[in-house]
């Protein structure tokens, strides 16, 4: 009887003690380039915005209490002109925890996160759509960077790969309203309104591609300069950790 209560008591701590907000990673973190942060500079829910920022690069935004916020702005390549990359930009707040084991989970805010596709070979206008992903870092830990002096912060991807180096940027983080922006889901079976501008549609959370329904068009990002990111990326690994 007792040693049961005894594991129920255990139990009970274990749970209470596997999900944590560590305060090492609170701060907006960003690579080399320190030109793609999080905020309002990024995306702008108001006018439904997102803006392109002067170098790629990413970041990520973690507060003391237990929100995150990350920021890319990324060459990709286009499957169907190697010669003609792509770019995209991504944004999605949310929640993060530490798991027991080390890991970060970062659970997004699905209706919030928005992506900017630009393939100029191919659309006059980029392709505005919502964006959602769950995130999983096998591990991270934050140190002060021998070079620079300043600290940074190592993520370790879900097989543990590491990302790129993130760098201190400011703390407290610079962050937009960490509760849900965009409240689509507030639409009901009874009929109450929907109260964001955008529509449900047919595959969910899609917002539609044709911009003009937005009411805001955003223009293809100049392929030039997307050019001159993929030629960086088509380098070695420790290529592009510098160039970030
Ligand atoms: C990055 O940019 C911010 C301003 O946007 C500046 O305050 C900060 O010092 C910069 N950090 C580095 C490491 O250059
Ligand atoms: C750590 O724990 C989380 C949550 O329980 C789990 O999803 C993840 O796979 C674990 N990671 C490792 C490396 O075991
Ligand atoms: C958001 O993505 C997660 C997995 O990344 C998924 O479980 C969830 O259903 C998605 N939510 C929406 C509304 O698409």
């Amino acid at each position: 009887m007792l040693s049961s209560i005894g594991s129920a008591l255990l139990v009970g701590i274990s749970v209470v003690a596997a999900q944590t907000t560590p305060t090492d990673i609170v701060g907006t973190w960003s690579s080399k380039s320190n030109k793609t942060l999080t905020g309002p500079k990024f995306y702008d829910p108001v006018n439904e915005k997102l803006t392109e920022p002067n170098r790629p690069g990413i970041s990520y935004s973690f507060s003391a209490d237990g929100f995150f916020e990350e920021a890319y702005y990324r060459a990709v390549a286009n499957p169907n002109d190697p010669k003609c990359p792509a770019a995209i930009m991504q944004w999605q707040h949310g929640s993060f925890t530490k798991q027991a084991n080390g890991s970060l989970t970062l659970a997004p805010i699905a209706v919030d996160g928005r992506q900017l596709y630009s393939d100029p070979c191919a659309y006059d206008e980029a392709v505005y759509t919502r964006y959602n992903q769950s995130e999983m870092f096998q591990r991270y830990e934050v140190l002060t960077d021998p070079y620079h002096n300043i600290p940074r912060l190592n993520l370790y991807q879900f097989d543990g790969s590491p990302m790129m180096p993130l760098y201190l940027v400011m703390s407290p983080p610079e962050m937009l309203p960490t509760s849900t922006l965009n409240p689509l889901t507030t639409a009901t079976a009874g009929g109450a309104k929907a109260t964001s501008k955008f529509k449900r549609s047919a595959e969910g959370f899609t917002l539609p591609m044709n911009h003009k329904v937005l009411g805001k068009r955003h223009e293809p990002i100049a392929a030039d300069r997307i050019w001159w990111f993929g030629v960086f990326l088509t380098g070695s690994g420790a290529l592009l950790y510098y160039f970030f």
